[in-house]
């Protein structure tokens, strides 16, 4: 049997590791993931979420080492994706629920995914009593779809976010405090990135429903749960930071490379940023993932885009990569396009094309012929520091 995890006495995490996921709609998880469930001994004993398809035996396994799944009361679908609902019904044949709760929209999710589930709706602000316990719920739409809800536990001051504050990264350790720091950072702004970005506004107003919450335990549906209130308090102000679109001085290049003339061009570009002491991220799109660029345009204050000519067109990674960074409504104020070609020359209008259409300014197109001579590389190191200086302007003020 599979043990649960005791976050307080009253509250077990009973959740699944993933550590074989490497994909997930798109974006490149190299570290795995976990999916998350808590179970409440409550009065009325309540399960927070499910699993993904696969999982539910782990999670029941986990369950039965604290209580008969059978007495569980009930279930709170805080988020209807089925990495979270997957194991729903198969959940509920087994326990025999009094109730599933969902929000109005993970009720309607939830009914299309699962047309046999009957559905309670829990309304923004309500409250249910669980018995020397209770839920009070908040809806946070589009955190991270339309049915997403938090949940939040008095008397032991715990905050079931769902996907919000987590992040794809399994591990044996159930608690931030068990983790350095270093790791949880970059996995939180590599999960922002590549899952929140698009709903800023809404994180915004997330953060104010629950900025007025005396919270002791973030407990979310993925990665660790954070038990310490000062370094959660660090990611509230990176998420902050992030939804009010705060940009670094830092600049990322991506480029794909034929016979090495646009890597060399992507390489004095480079120079000519860092001679204006600019920090450059730089990605070979023939091993990088499209979600390693989004995860460095996080806070970016320009995108280089560099391309040979292929039969008409930029690489196809490069549609790939910028079409899913487009997606996700980085907001860039700058922008170079870049590449070599032989004969016909239409990728780096392509790519001016994309960029625009992300609203980014682009300063600079440099195409080279076959093969960039010493003046098209001097013309790359000055657009590297034009555009030092415009990022450099740009962050004066803040
Ligand atoms: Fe973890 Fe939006 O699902």
């Amino acid at each position: 049997m599979l043990r649960s995890v005791k976050i307080t006495e009253k509250v077990h995490w009973v959740g699944a590791i993933d550590c074989s996921l490497r994909y997930f709609h798109g974006y490149t998880t190299n570290f795995g993931t976990t999916y998350n469930a808590y179970l409440i001994l409550s009065d009325k004993i309540t399960l927070i979420d499910t699993v993904k398809k696969g999982f539910e035996e782990e999670m029941l396994s986990r369950i039965e080492s604290v209580v008969d799944p059978e007495k569980i009361d009930y279930i709170v679908s805080n988020h209807s994706e089925p990495d979270h609902s997957g194991a729903l019904v198969w959940t509920v044949e087994k326990v025999k629920p009094v109730k599933v709760y969902a929000s109005p929209n993970g009720v309607k999710a939830l009914n299309k995914y699962y047309p046999s589930l009957e559905v309670s709706q829990i309304k923004d602000a309500e409250k249910i009593d669980i018995g020397g316990s209770s839920l009070d719920f908040f809806i946070t739409p589009m955190l991270h779809w339309p049915d997403s809800m938090v949940s939040y536990l008095t008397p032991e001051k715990i905050v079931f976010s769902q996907d919000a504050f987590g992040m794809h990264l399994a591990s044996s350790e159930r608690f931030d405090d068990e983790m350095d720091w270093a790791t949880l950072k970059s996995a939180s702004a590599q999960y922002y990135a590549n899952i929140i970005t698009p709903y800023a506004k809404q994180v915004e107003t997330a953060l104010r429903k629950i900025g007025g919450l005396d919270i002791s335990i973030v407990a979310p549906d993925h990665g660790p749960i954070w038990r310490d209130m000062e370094r959660f308090k660090k990611i509230i102000k990176h998420y902050s930071d992030w939804a009010s679109g705060k940009l670094e001085r830092k600049a990322v290049i991506v480029y794909e490379t034929m016979w090495k003339s646009t890597e060399l061009m992507a390489k004095h570009l480079e120079d000519g940023l860092r001679s204006e002491n600019i920090n450059v991220s730089i990605i070979d799109l023939k091993t990088g993932k499209r979600s390693d660029v989004a995860s460095e345009l996080l806070g970016a204050s320009a995108l280089l885009a560099g391309s040979p000519t292929l039969n008409n067109n930029a690489f196809p990674s490069l549609f790939d990569a910028l079409s899913y960074a487009k997606g996700l409504k980085f907001k860039i104020p700058f922008g170079v396009v870049f590449g070599s070609f032989g004969w016909s020359g239409e990728g780096t209008g392509q790519l001016k094309t994309l960029l625009e259409s992300m609203s980014i300014e682009v300063l600079h197109e440099i195409k080279c012929l076959y093969i960039p001579d010493e003046e098209i590389l001097e013309r790359c190191f000055e657009a590297g520091k034009d555009l030092g200086k415009k990022i450099n302007e740009n962050s004066k003020g803040n």
